[in-house]
């Protein structure tokens, strides 16, 4: 369970695989979105009404978030290597240089885990420009059952990390950002000892987006791990992991959550500082600096959004954000935020920046959608629920729609599109 922590893999289930199944997917997803499209349209209208409204907004502005529709498309595949559905978490990704990326935590060909690798890679909306559920996977070849991820595992092992094993993993389950370069684009994701959810560090990871023609069978886009391979340890702030922006200021700013809310950093976004965390600051909104050092993991003192919720086991656990994106919007005209829960029920929350500086003030944080869980899961009971929410901002640039997608039961990825009013 990437980013659950508290639980264990499991790739161990199979799941009913036919047709019907698929049918009775759309139809139940169908409803449901219409019965969750009823509670949005009343929540957005309660908060049109009761939501301070702190700058003067014109309506160029469109703020704050008012959701018009939200549509859930269905899960993403491989229809020409893989049509009989490709098995993963993670999902979150960046647009640059012309291509839509999509990247993925552990990943198998089918549901009993056959061709596990840590991480795989795909473009989506490549061979079809109109439909981002059709997925260029690299690294994935073969028909329904046979297909084999190779020259895979792009993030290769570092230092001593072989110590442990094939078990340890980079687990690409964040959000990445595209680079002022034009040509790569950035992550900082966790590496953990996979066989116990083990946390070490997380790690920044830069991924050359290059024409797919040039990159050879079966092996992916050139991947490469920043630095010391090493960003921040397990109990301090993951900075990075929560969400990193490259902004046009010429920062470049990494946001790490924890069970209080959201606290930021930033260095120049050029190659020699942004691996090194001795060159970042970090930003305390109590005191209102960019410090030298990094805020405490789970003190809410100097967040720049706190926000915690009940755990799922109803017993006084809080729980913090887990992963999310931050981009400008056109259509907002501003900075936005999207994140989902920490394992509660994958509700996308979104807030937006009040000012132009991203450690300003940011609007209190909606509610805008909780996806439904696939009736697929019903055969994984224990992983039965939805997480690793992200935004894929790149796909409507205009900003008057965003694409969003989802993990679930460590098995489906899902995307959906909210049409902004
Ligand atoms: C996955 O593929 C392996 C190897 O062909 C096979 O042994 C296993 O039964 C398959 N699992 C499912 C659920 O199809
Ligand atoms: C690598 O070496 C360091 C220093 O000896 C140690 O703390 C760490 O646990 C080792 N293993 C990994 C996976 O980092
Ligand atoms: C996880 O497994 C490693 C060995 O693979 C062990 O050293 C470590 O103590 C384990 N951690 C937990 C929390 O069980
Ligand atoms: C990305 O790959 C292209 C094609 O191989 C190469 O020309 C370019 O220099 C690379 N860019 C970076 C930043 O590594
Ligand atoms: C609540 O439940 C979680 C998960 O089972 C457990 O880790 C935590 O210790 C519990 N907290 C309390 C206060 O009982």
């Amino acid at each position: 369970m990437r980013g659950l922590d508290h639980l264990p893999t499991s790739l161990t289930h199979s799941r009913p695989n036919n047709i019907s199944f698929r049918s009775l997917l759309a139809i139940t997803i169908t409803f449901l979105a219409s019965l969750c499209m009823t509670t949005l349209i009343f929540t957005t209208y309660k908060s049109v009404f009761t939501l301070p409204v702190v700058f003067s907004v014109n309506y160029d502005h469109h703020l704050p978030f008012t959701a018009a529709s939200v549509e859930d498309l269905g899960f993403v595949n491989d229809p020409v290597f893989h049509d009989g559905g490709i098995y993963h978490d993670g999902g979150g990704g960046a647009s640059q240089n012309g291509y839509h990326v999509q990247i993925f935590a552990d990943s198998a060909t089918n549901s009993s885990g056959f061709n596990f690798v840590h991480n795989s890679v795909a473009y989506f909306g490549y061979r079809d420009p109109d439909n981002p559920l059709n997925l260029y996977q690299f690294g994935l070849k073969g028909p329904e059952g046979k297909a084999v991820f190779s020259g895979i595992v792009p993030v290769g092992p570092e230092g001593n990390e072989t110590d442990v094993g094939p078990i340890f993993a980079v687990w690409m389950l964040s959000g990445m950002t595209p680079m002022p370069d034009g040509q790569t684009i950035l992550g900082v994701f966790p590496c953990l000892n996979e066989g116990n959810s083990t946390d070490f560090y997380n790690t920044m990871v830069q991924m050359n987006v290059t024409d797919p023609s040039t990159v050879s069978p079966g092996e992916s886009p050139p991947f490469k791990r920043l630095g010391n391979g090493r960003l921040f340890y397990a109990n301090e702030v993951y900075y990075g992991t929560f969400a990193l922006e490259a902004k046009p200021d010429g920062y470049l700013y990494l946001y790490g959550s924890d069970v209080t809310g959201i606290k930021v950093a930033r260095t120049p976004s050029t190659q020699s500082s942004i691996a090194d965390r001795n060159q970042y600051t970090y930003y305390n909104s109590a005191t209102k600096t960019w410090q030298k050092d990094p805020l405490t993991k789970d003190e809410e003192e100097g967040n720049i959004i706190t926000w915690s919720r009940e755990g799922p086991k109803g017993n006084g656990t809080r729980v913090g954000p887990n992963v999310g994106d931050v981009w400008y919007s056109n259509y907002h005209k501003t900075t936005v935020m999207l994140w989902n829960d920490a394992g509660i029920d994958a509700t996308f929350w979104f807030s937006y920046a009040k000012t132009d500086k991203v450690e300003g003030l940011w609007s209190e944080p909606v509610a805008i959608w909780t996806p439904p869980i696939p009736p697929q899961c019903a055969s994984f009971p224990e992983l039965n629920f939805n997480y690793q929410g992200h935004a894929h901002p790149g796909w409507d640039p205009t900003g008057k729609t965003l694409l969003i997608s989802y993990a679930s039961c460590a098995n489906f990825v899902s995307m959906a599109r909210i049409t902004w009013a």
